[in-house]
């Protein structure tokens, strides 16, 4: 019973400060791991968002340059008026309609304060990027991080200026092609003059998925290394038991056996070739010279 608790004493502290420091090592890495993570994360999904941006910025110019150089030309030498295939902007607002029914989650708008088209009215960002532009008219794209209809996105933005010919639609009602007036009537919203920021023409990428992406990948890394540790705690366990405590406590048992004057018990050498086994084949050794002493003590008469 003795025996049992010294031995049962020892593994237990031993194997308590190896799993002390494997604990601490696992606080330590999930400290230093969990924020790297998160700004890495961070930064890798924020460039890849703007990667989207510089490609959806790129197709909304491709679009206005296809009105501007192969539809304009064209529509007008026929002398028809289509507001779609005249500007760029109207082009730019049917064909980001008919986006958002594909990919919803993108955001591209040319808005205004003064808008044909109501649906078009800032809003959000929309409305301090407009004033930011008005402030400063040498200003001509601004990348941000804004909130429109209660979505984050990462925004590129630009002003929308007024020019001469703007006014064939924005001017006078009365002077609007027709398709303009029936579609938005005559009534309001018209009355632009010429080199004014008019409106601000936005795309946006939805930012909300950056930090679920950011939080999931963390949680899957963390838990990785959780698992790794889990696995690590098991085996240190496992080999401490096996390769020290183990034959540690079989020599105490003797070595305590042989104090107490049994010097019969045999140390049990394990056939490995570390320090342990060293040790216990010292102490079999010793313990063979005593039982051989003993044995020359007693046949003295
Ligand atoms: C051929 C007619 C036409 C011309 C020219 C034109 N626009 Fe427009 N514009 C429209 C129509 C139609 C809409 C509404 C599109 C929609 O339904 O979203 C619009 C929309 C806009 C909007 C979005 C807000 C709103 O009114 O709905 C802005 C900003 C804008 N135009 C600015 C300009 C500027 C700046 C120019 C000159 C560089 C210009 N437009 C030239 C017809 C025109």
């Amino acid at each position: 019973m003795e025996k049992q608790s010294t031995g049962q004493g020892a593994r237990r502290s031993l194997a308590k400060r190896f799993n002390l420091s494997l604990i601490i090592m696992y606080i330590v890495t999930v400290l230093v791991t969990a924020p790297t993570i998160y700004f890495v994360t961070q930064k890798q999904v924020y460039d890849l968002a703007e990667k989207d941006l510089v490609l959806l910025v790129d197709v909304v110019k491709s679009i206005q340059d296809f009105v501007a150089t192969d539809l304009r030309p064209h529509f007008m030498k026929e002398q028809i008026l289509y507001s779609p295939a005249f500007s760029g902007i109207v082009a730019t607002s049917r064909i980001a309609k008919y986006l958002k029914e594909k990919q919803p989650q993108y955001y591209i708008n040319n808005a205004s304060d003064n808008p044909l088209n109501p649906q078009n009215q800032v809003r959000g960002i929309e409305q301090n990027l407009l004033e930011t532009f008005r402030g400063d008219r040498n200003l001509e794209t601004l990348n941000t991080v804004g909130t429109i209809d209660g979505q984050t996105y990462l925004v590129s933005s630009a002003p929308k200026i007024s020019t001469k010919g703007c006014l064939r639609c924005h001017g006078k009602p009365e002077a609007a092609p027709d398709d303009v007036k029936v579609a938005y009537g005559t009534t309001s919203c018209y009355g632009y003059r010429p080199d004014e920021v008019v409106g601000v023409s936005v795309v946006g990428v939805p930012l909300d998925d950056v930090q679920t992406l950011t939080l999931s990948r963390s949680l899957m890394i963390l838990g990785g290394i959780t698992a790794l540790f889990t696995i690590l705690f098991i085996v240190v366990n496992l080999l401490v038991r096996r390769l020290i405590l183990e034959p540690i406590v079989d020599i105490t048992t003797v070595a305590k056996a042989v104090s107490h004057g049994d010097i019969s018990r045999e140390v049990i050498v394990r056939h490995r070739n570390d320090e342990i086994s060293d040790l216990a084949n010292a102490f079999e050794l010793m313990r063979r010279s005593l039982v051989t002493a003993m044995k020359r003590i007693k046949r003295k008469p």
